[in-house]
């Protein structure tokens, strides 16, 4: 059962009317579920139960503090791509030895940072990346845990922007090199070779790429070892996709046994990386209907959400349900709606033609499936301020970033002092 519903006429998360939220907070604003993210979480962590299995949750689906402290509160881990993710997993209370830090890209200052911290893992990426690590951890007296992220070339059947498991894009070291760079690694001050992650895209909705990845990295692993390598750990990478729409994802429990049944005789440690899974169907985004607008041939509802509060729509061209937070009444026939930001942008788009139920000025809508990547990527483009986040528990709800004032946006601008 979806922990958003209708109560009384009203759409609720929880026990909270969101009618009542947008009259406190105002409109747009994100809302979380805790009691969604804690099932979603407790579903990862109990389908790998008996497994030598940790989820370390992937930050930058969705970084509030309050999330991932719900998280860190039920034992997560967290992989981190940034030293100010890492910061953020650090201060809501994930311990250093449960973060991996991942990423194409870490500069030597984020190295020097995770190695101070005492993390659990570096992915490296490249040979610049592990040369640079070696310096850094060599000049600091410390050996640094690394596991080489491998491109498996496998086509992750997902959207262009978000696959990254094929040998054309620019992740993982490629496959076929791989033990040489550990043989490299193993020769180098400062390196220890401990684990071998991968990770070929994010809303997977099939096990088949999954498998074919996996089953690469355990062969690899077997390489390594006869190579004299002490592989002890493989970070699966993120999670399995989720229902925006139509699709069906598989089962957890599919997908943990199909870990289990390549990995379970390997002797590993597993690092699993859930980012979307756990957070983006029990976050919602509220919005209020500006203007709706007869064009000529098409009806617009004009939102006070936009593009830059939710930039998946322009971005990838995803979907995202709609519904009216007032209960429509019974019979109530749907009508294709545009629907539509502020804006100065054709991009600007939410959804086509989308049949809903009549809309008027004023009426509150909620765009489904919003926690994941909505929030994290939103931008203050038009000068509008960063949208609120909100958490639900229960009977109460809190706000857990506040929108800031433009007058604050604006002073936190400098001038010259030619100007
Ligand atoms: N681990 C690594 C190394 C990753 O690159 C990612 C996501 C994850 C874990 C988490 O994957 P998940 O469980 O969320 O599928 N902004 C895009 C998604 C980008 C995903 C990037 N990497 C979107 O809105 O669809």
């Amino acid at each position: 059962m979806s922990v958003f519903a209708y109560r009384y006429g009203v759409l609720h998360a929880e026990s909270v009317s969101l009618a009542a939220v947008a009259r406190e907070v105002g409109t747009p604003f994100y809302l979380y579920s805790t009691a969604a993210l804690e099932a979603h979480y407790s579903a990862y962590a109990g389908a790998f139960a008996g497994q030598d299995a940790g989820v370390c949750y992937a930050l930058k689906a969705n970084s509030n503090l309050a999330v991932i402290r719900t998280f860190a509160r039920l034992g997560a881990g967290g992989d981190v791509v940034s030293v100010g993710e890492m910061k953020r997993a650090l201060a809501a209370g994930i311990p250093a030895e449960r973060i991996v830090f991942s990423g194409v890209g870490k500069t030597r200052e984020e190295m020097r940072a995770a190695l101070e911290a005492g993390i659990h893992q570096l992915n490296v990426e490249s040979i610049p990346e592990l040369e640079a690590l070696s310096e850094v951890a060599d000049s600091m007296g410390v050996v640094a845990p690394v596991a080489f992220r491998v491109n498996p070339d496998v086509d992750a059947k997902t959207h262009a922007k978000i696959a990254t498991g094929k040998k054309e894009n620019k992740f993982g070291i490629d496959y076929d090199h791989a033990r040489e760079v550990y043989n490299r690694a193993a020769a180098l001050p400062g390196i220890k070779p401990v684990g071998i992650a991968v990770h070929i895209g994010s809303q997977l909705t099939d096990l088949a790429p999954f498998r074919a990845a996996y089953e690469r990295v355990a062969a690899l692993l077997h390489q390594l070892r006869a190579d004299g390598h002490d592989i002890q750990r493989l970070d699966l990478g993120g999670g399995l996709g989720i229902t925006y729409k139509s699709e069906r994802p598989p089962d957890l429990a599919d997908y943990a046994a199909m870990v289990r049944s390549i990995t379970g005789n390997l002797g590993c440690r597993i690092t699993l990386e859930p980012g979307r899974s756990l957070v983006g169907n029990a976050g919602i985004l509220v919005s209020k209907v500006i203007y709706v607008k007869q064009g000529l041939h098409r009806r617009f509802a004009i939102v006070d959400a936009a593009m830059n509060d939710l930039i998946r729509p322009s971005l990838y061209e995803a979907y995202h349900g709609i519904v009216p937070v007032a209960e429509p009444e019974a019979g109530a026939v749907e009508q294709p709606y545009d629907v539509v930001g502020p804006v100065c942008e054709s991009g600007d788009t939410f959804a086509v033609q989308r049949p809903l139920p009549p809309l008027r000025d004023d009426d509150l809508v909620a765009f489904l499936s919003a926690g994941a990547y909505g929030a994290v990527m939103s931008s203050s483009y038009n000068t509008r301020p960063l949208v609120p986040e909100v958490l639900v528990n229960g009977e109460r709800f809190s706000v857990i970033r506040p929108r800031p004032t433009v007058e604050e946006m604006l002073a936190a601008e400098r001038m010259p002092d030619w100007l």
